[in-house]
């Protein structure tokens, strides 16, 4: 792989992002793992990533001098460039001259590894307050920037090269270019990272862990379980067992969606729990939302146990155990949590994460390697239908947290047909990919009057809560056209009789969550 050494800023993911991007398989290590463990790694390449400090400040990571003689390709970032600069014996020093956001970089050789076919003037995105004022003995300075003296240069026999600024934000326009440049051309590598040799190489891997172990995988009818159990259904076929439980807390059409199309589309094995009315007794009358959620979550976990152990319990003709249990954990989660492997990497609001000690399997992660864009690209390489593959996220308690007030049967079909009219008329708008979600939130409780033909009503209304976000930790309200707005509030209040009114939530996260409880 190409390694992307971490300096601790928030730039290694997107840089791993951008070199699979092109095609080349990437992975982060921290910048403290020793370099003899980072070069038994067998790196096709090192990229050192940004950092938040000085080379100079106290306690400010290091880079081992050891990685950049190993005659392994490298790149170094903003921080990296200025860490490989100094322990090549250049000088970096505060110049007083500090650039922050955009600026043009001009290029002096256009013929250079880097920067090959690209313009001599170029919009770069920097953030740095020293500079590297002299390069590194047989380093060759290809670029200039008004606040950089030295901004790039590269050593083609020692293959290293360096920029100051950040090619993997979108604002540097040729930062791509730049990076592939030194991919392809700098590191010689091929561009085989594609969805079709991720599936074929995962496949693999897959049948190799698995032998003829039986595995049980739990489907949520999001985006993560279903590509997992699409894999591994590719890999193991009939071996795999996936299990999904109706709360009944889904929004019109999802459970279908599972239980028709998608085992139309995989051929996987499913047993489909109906537990309905388990969870609306469960549900009645309660109205605290953490109290709903720690229902929900108990008794999922009690259903899907229950389901395991049944499935669990009925071995194959040869008698194959189920050994294996497939989780949907991906690569950021793995990186945050330290790369390590195993069990402590299993997310903590998973719907199956609280499994009995007694149904001991191993855990089978087959996205751990995978972002987010790539798992929906795998699962269109494995044909998962697009409703599942382009799916916005949607809370494991599902509907549960949208109604405010008690759950029961009438309220979940009045919030299923308003939300199916919201998410109709958005996506017929064109919007899907623009905003994060659009919770339909029911206020159960509330009651305003309204008239309709000649008779005056008194009925509940429902918020309508568009959001924008890049990783829903902060979001803002959406600015939903008008037009697509009135569409949606007009045929809610025709369609769905007891609701009378729509409102809009223009909240922005903080202070606002994103679901209402
Ligand atoms: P909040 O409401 O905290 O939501 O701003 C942030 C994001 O998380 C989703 N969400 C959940 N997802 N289980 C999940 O899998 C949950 O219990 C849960 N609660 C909220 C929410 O839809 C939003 O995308």
């Amino acid at each position: 792989p190409v390694l992307v050494v971490d300096f601790g800023a928030q730039y290694a993911q997107l840089i791993a992002r951008r070199v699979r991007e092109a095609s080349v398989y990437s992975e982060i290590v921290p910048h403290d793992m020793p370099a003899e463990e980072v070069l038994a790694k067998n790196p096709a390449a090192l990229i050192l990533s940004g950092g938040p400090s000085s080379v100079y400040a106290e306690g400010a990571p290091s880079l081992d001098a050891d990685l950049l003689t190993a005659g392994v390709p490298v790149l170094g970032i903003c921080y990296g460039f200025q860490a490989m600069a100094s322990a090549l014996g250049g000088t970096v020093e505060k110049t007083g001259l500090r650039e922050f956001g955009e600026t043009k970089a001009r290029i002096s050789d256009t013929s250079s590894t880097l920067f090959d076919g690209q313009p001599d003037e170029q919009p770069v995105w920097m953030s740095h307050g020293d500079s590297v004022s002299e390069a590194p003995e047989g380093m060759r300075v290809t670029a200039t920037t008004p606040g950089a003296e030295v901004a790039a240069f590269e050593d083609d026999e020692a293959r290293r090269y360096g920029v100051q600024w950040h090619p993997e934000v979108l604002h540097s326009t040729f930062g791509q270019r730049v990076l592939e440049n030194f991919l392809v051309r700098g590191a010689g590598l091929e561009q085989t990272w594609t969805s079709e040799n991720v599936v074929e190489d995962l496949v693999t891997s897959i049948r190799e862990e698995v032998g003829d172990a039986r595995v049980i995988c739990g489907l949520s009818g999001g985006v993560d379980s279903s590509v997992a159990a699409a894999l591994v259904q590719r890999a193991v076929g009939d071996q795999l067992t996936c299990v999904f439980v109706d709360h009944g807390l889904l929004r019109e059409g999802e459970a279908e969606q599972v239980e028709q199309d998608f085992v139309a589309a995989t051929g996987v094995d499913l047993l489909v729990v109906d537990a309905q009315q388990r969870f609306l007794d469960a549900l009645a009358g309660v109205t605290d939302p953490e109290t709903k959620r720690k229902i929900i979550g108990r008794e999922f976990i009690r259903v899907f146990e229950q389901a395991a152990r049944d499935v669990v319990g009925h071995a194959d003709a040869e008698g194959h155990p189920v050994k294996f249990l497939v989780q949907g954990t991906l690569y950021p989660d793995v990186v945050e949590s330290g790369g390590g492997s195993g069990a402590a990497n299993i997310k903590s609001h998973h719907n199956v994460g609280g499994l009995p000690d007694d149904l001991q399997f191993s855990l089978i992660e087959p996205l751990r390697t995978l972002f987010k864009d790539e798992v929906r690209q795998v699962g269109l390489e494995l044909e998962v239908p697009e409703a599942i593959v382009w799916r916005q996220p949607f809370p494991g308690p599902g509907l549960g947290i949208r109604i405010i007030g008690a759950v029961d049967a009438e309220r979940l079909a009045i919030l299923r047909r308003a939300d199916a009219i919201a998410r109709e008329e958005l996506t017929k708008a064109g919007l899907d990919r623009d905003i994060w979600q659009c919770p339909v939130v029911l206020l159960a409780d509330v009651r305003s009057v309204g008239v309709q033909g000649d008779g005056r009503t008194y009925g509940h209304p429902v918020v309508l809560r568009p959001v924008s976000s890049e990783d829903a930790m902060t979001a803002d309200w959406s600015r939903v056209p008008y037009d697509v707005l009135a569409k949606v509030s007009s045929r809610i209040t025709n369609e769905v009789e007891e609701v009378n009114r729509v409102v809009l939530d223009v909240t922005s996260k903080p202070p606002g969550t994103i679901e209402w409880e």
